[in-house]
């Protein structure tokens, strides 16, 4: 599969350069690289921290033509095949945290940011941002992210080709992507999902604006909803939040 790649040396943020280019009319899948970007962003509104320091920084373009419902199933698929195509090429053991943070030993490696253009019921465009830290030492990080995050090198000790690393995932997108409008990832996900999923069986907090839910994580439903269970017996089904497990 032929995704054409641009490869800059700075922007502002590859999924805002995707974007642009969507609204320009450039056909799609295509995917963008930075070496840095100056303002990357991250889920809810925060900053992704994207200094030039062999980390990778990479929007990927679709026009999908799926329903809105089907967005949180879309981003959960690419999210583990991205999982597993790092795992299987790294030889590392990364995991994925609902909604979509790749961890290794329970630091962050790796977040993705879905956005999409909707019309009515239909989505138009897709961009998907994957900010993975790959050789980066954590010297030029901030102490708050030492604490919770990691990168390939730092967590195997090894460095990585950058440039084979973004053509295998790519390869695998490409193919993840097919699988997604013949439908066949709703028979793989689930059982893909429980293999590497952090969350499984501990205690977590779910924080959906001002309110929080408290229970144990149980993986996903069909639609790519966080299934927990509460003390009192019932189930909650989280379609989206930011999760934190309580540490005992
Ligand atoms: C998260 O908050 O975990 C998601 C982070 C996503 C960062 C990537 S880096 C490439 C792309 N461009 C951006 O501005 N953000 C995403």
């Amino acid at each position: 599969e032929d995704y054409q790649a641009i490869v800059l040396d700075e922007v502002d943020s590859t999924n805002s350069e995707a974007e642009r280019r969507i609204a320009n009319g450039e056909c799609t899948p295509f995917v963008v690289l930075s070496r840095l970007q100056t303002v990357g962003r991250g889920r809810l509104g925060r900053e992704w921290h994207s200094p030039q320091n062999g980390n990778l920084y990479s929007s990927f373009a679709f026009r999908p033509q799926i329903s809105p419902s089907q967005m949180s199933l879309f981003t959960l698929w690419m999210g583990i095949n991205i999982c597993e195509c790092i795992n299987s090429l790294c030889q590392v053991s990364c995991k994925i945290k609902w909604p979509n943070d790749l961890h290794i030993d329970g630091k962050k490696v790796a977040g993705i940011l879905t956005e999409a253009r909707m019309e009515a019921d239909i989505v138009l465009n897709v961009v998907l941002g994957l900010g993975l830290n790959v050789n980066s030492d954590g010297a030029d990080w901030p102490a708050e992210l030492k604490e919770i995050a990691t990168s390939l090198s730092q967590s195997s000790g090894r460095t990585f080709d950058i440039n084979k690393l973004v053509s295998t995932l790519t390869g695998r997108i490409a193919i993840a992507y097919k699988k997604l409008l013949d439908g066949s990832h709703r028979t793989e996900l689930k059982e893909r999902w429980s293999r590497y999923d952090t969350l499984n069986g501990k205690e977590i907090t779910l924080l959906q604006g001002e309110s929080r839910i408290s229970g144990t994580a149980n993986g996903i439903d069909s639609n790519g909803s966080l299934i927990i269970e509460r003390p009192d017996g019932t189930r909650y089904l989280a379609r989206a939040g930011e999760v934190t497990i309580e540490k005992k």
